[in-house]
């Protein structure tokens, strides 16, 4: 058996966990296996990037980070794009395959990836999809791998500052990746006991995040934290068009969504407010145990699927349990936060504001 193997878009920490999970659920059970590694993600096997993989390649990367195949953004959308070198880049992909002989392709990647894992199974290509990505918003799956190993470090930085703003009784703002989705944000945010959790799917009013400043200091609590997720929005711009939207966010020229609400709260409260961003943090280092169990779980049942040749799925995990569910059913689906669901009202029940 000849399989080839990819990671695309940002990564997260258990990509090679993942990784090595198939290769393990594989070559346990077969005796002529073949893996292909595409680096760079799909630009691999666009141009023809890759290398036969030996099992040392896979020795002792279940605690490393990152991906050792690389990876980059190859944007759904530019697919059928030939771009400026004139290359049909799904046309090529499938020539590599083809030239390979390959009997599947194993794609790690978040929702774009996704995608085009769909288009080349519609072009007649075996793909397996294995859900990555910090933001866990891959619709048919409870959990991506990564997303708990990046709660825990989004936790980190809120905890660190807690000491330092209970010591300075400031406002701080604790800005967490996400991108359009705040699962990120209210893992973090409650795990941290944040104050007050902004999120995308549930819009913020200015006065409802004073209040809830307010209503803290009134009871003594001369600080107060914020998780912001990076894609939150006000009510107000939640009405504006994309249009309009932007060019609003030029004219305010924040560096980002944290730095408005910082200048908004120091205005109105004459509280020094002050913004943390951890950034690409949130993507590094070593994977959790939980995301280490993930992967392993998740390739192994990878690897399963393409032995009972059922391609075409996404390997995710449902109530707890291993599920292949079709790509077709899912690509271009977000998981988003419900704002009406039991974990947002549990948090609304302790005192968490929503800004809403
Ligand atoms: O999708 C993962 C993610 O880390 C998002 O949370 C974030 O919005 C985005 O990627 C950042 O992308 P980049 O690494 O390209 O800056």
């Amino acid at each position: 058996m000849r399989i080839g193997m990819l990671t695309s878009g940002g990564d997260c920490q258990a990509l090679n966990a993942a990784m090595r999970g198939v290769v393990k659920g594989l070559s346990n059970n077969i005796e002529d296996l073949e893996v292909y590694g595409f680096f760079n993600g799909y630009k691999g096997l666009i141009y023809g990037n890759y290398r036969l993989l030996t099992s040392e390649d896979f020795s002792g990367i279940l605690t490393k980070g990152g991906t050792i195949l690389g990876s980059s953004r190859e944007p759904f959308k530019n697919m059928r794009d030939p771009g400026e070198n004139g290359i049909d880049k799904v046309e090529a992909m499938k020539t590599n395959y083809y030239k390979l002989n390959l009997d599947c392709l194993v794609i790690l990647g978040g929702n774009g990836t996704q995608k085009t894992a769909n288009l080349l199974r519609e072009e007649g290509l075996n793909v397996i999809h294995l859900p990555k990505t910090i933001d866990n918003d891959i619709f048919g799956t409870d959990m991506t791998f990564g997303f708990y190993s990046a709660v825990n470090i989004a936790c980190e930085a809120i905890d660190c500052i807690h000491t330092t703003a209970a010591s300075h009784n400031r406002v701080f703002i604790v800005e967490v990746m996400g991108h359009k989705v705040g699962w990120l944000t209210l893992y973090a945010g409650v795990a941290s006991g944040a104050d007050i959790i902004l999120l995308p799917e549930i819009p913020y009013d200015d006065d409802s995040i004073i209040d809830a400043i307010e209503k803290r200091r009134k009871a003594g609590k001369g600080f107060t934290i914020l998780a912001v997720a990076e894609g939150a929005i006000s009510k107000a711009d939640a009405k504006l068009s994309k249009k309009e939207l932007k060019k609003k966010r030029e004219q305010e020229n924040y560096p980002s969504v944290s730095y408005r609400i910082a200048d908004m709260i120091t205005e109105r409260t004459g509280s020094e407010a002050r913004v943390t961003v951890p950034g690409h943090t949130q993507r590094g280092g070593s994977p959790c145990p939980y995301d280490r169990v993930l992967c392993s779980r998740l390739g192994s049942a990878a690897a399963k699927a393409i032995m009972d040749g059922k391609f075409g799925n996404m390997v995710g995990i449902v109530n707890g349990e291993t599920r292949l569910i079709p790509l077709e059913k899912v690509a271009g689906n977000l998981k988003m936060v419900k704002p009406g669901c039991k974990m947002i009202k549990e948090a609304k029940r302790m005192g968490i504001s929503f800004g809403d």
